[in-house]
């Protein structure tokens, strides 16, 4: 693991986590975790966010604040399972804007597939948090921070909630300017691409759909 690379080991983020992974967490219970981890990882992801120096008048005198220097955000899920982690990020920078990546992976290559990609139009001006629960092979988070980079996007931070060695290898040599947060590094990946211990099918448990 690099140094471009942050595990948020946070015993709050723990504590949620260890709900995730269990396989008697039901959807409800699944999706609103995802979002509470999102808002979670979002606060420690931003921490270097530059600030300018401004004087407030309180009732009581003249104080000096810190307010964000006008940089502006974008989150980018990449679909589906990314969906559950937007709201957690909007609830602490809710004047951000959000792009959509469909991707999927075919399962027995393993290589994404790309089926969708809107993002605002002013998005190269943007700070890009692209969000997805799991990376596994890495190669749907490289595909699509390419995809954002062919847009003229200079800075992207990408949080995951479990990510693979493998993954992380991966991301760190293709796009080595790319910061990665993640709230675990499991084991592995298994024989077929998933994540061991991992948490299952991170968009079907979001979802419902198994
Ligand atoms: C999952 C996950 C990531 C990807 C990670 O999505 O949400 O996008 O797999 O695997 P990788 O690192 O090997 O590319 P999936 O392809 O299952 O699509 P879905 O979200 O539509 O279910
Ligand atoms: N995608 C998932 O949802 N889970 C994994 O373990 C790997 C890829």
């Amino acid at each position: 693991m690099g140094k471009n690379t942050t595990i948020l080991d946070h015993p709050l983020i723990k504590h949620k986590l260890s709900i995730l992974r269990d396989k008697n967490t039901g959807t409800k219970e699944f999706r609103e975790i995802v979002g509470e981890i999102a808002m979670l990882m979002c606060f420690e992801a931003t921490r270097d966010f530059p600030l300018d120096e401004v004087e407030v008048e309180t009732p009581m005198g003249i104080a000096k604040c810190g307010v964000l220097s006008g940089k502006k955000v974008a989150v980018v899920p990449i679909l589906r399972a990314g969906l559950g982690m937007v709201d957690g990020v909007l609830t602490l920078i809710p004047a951000a804007k959000v792009g959509h990546i469909g991707l999927y992976r075919n399962e027995e290559t393993l290589e994404p597939v790309e089926y969708y990609c809107k993002l605002p139009s002013d998005i190269e001006e943007r700070e890009v948090l692209l969000v997805d629960p799991m990376l596994a092979t890495g190669g749907s988070a490289v595909d699509a921070i390419t995809q954002i980079k062919k847009r003229g996007v200079k800075h992207i931070r990408f949080m995951c909630i479990i990510a693979a060695p493998e993954g992380i290898a991966r991301v760190e040599r293709e796009h080595p300017d790319v910061k990665i947060f993640c709230a675990a590094q499991d084991e592995k990946l298994n024989e077929i691409g998933y994540i061991v211990p991992g948490l299952g099918d991170a968009g079907d448990r979001i979802f419902g759909t198994k």
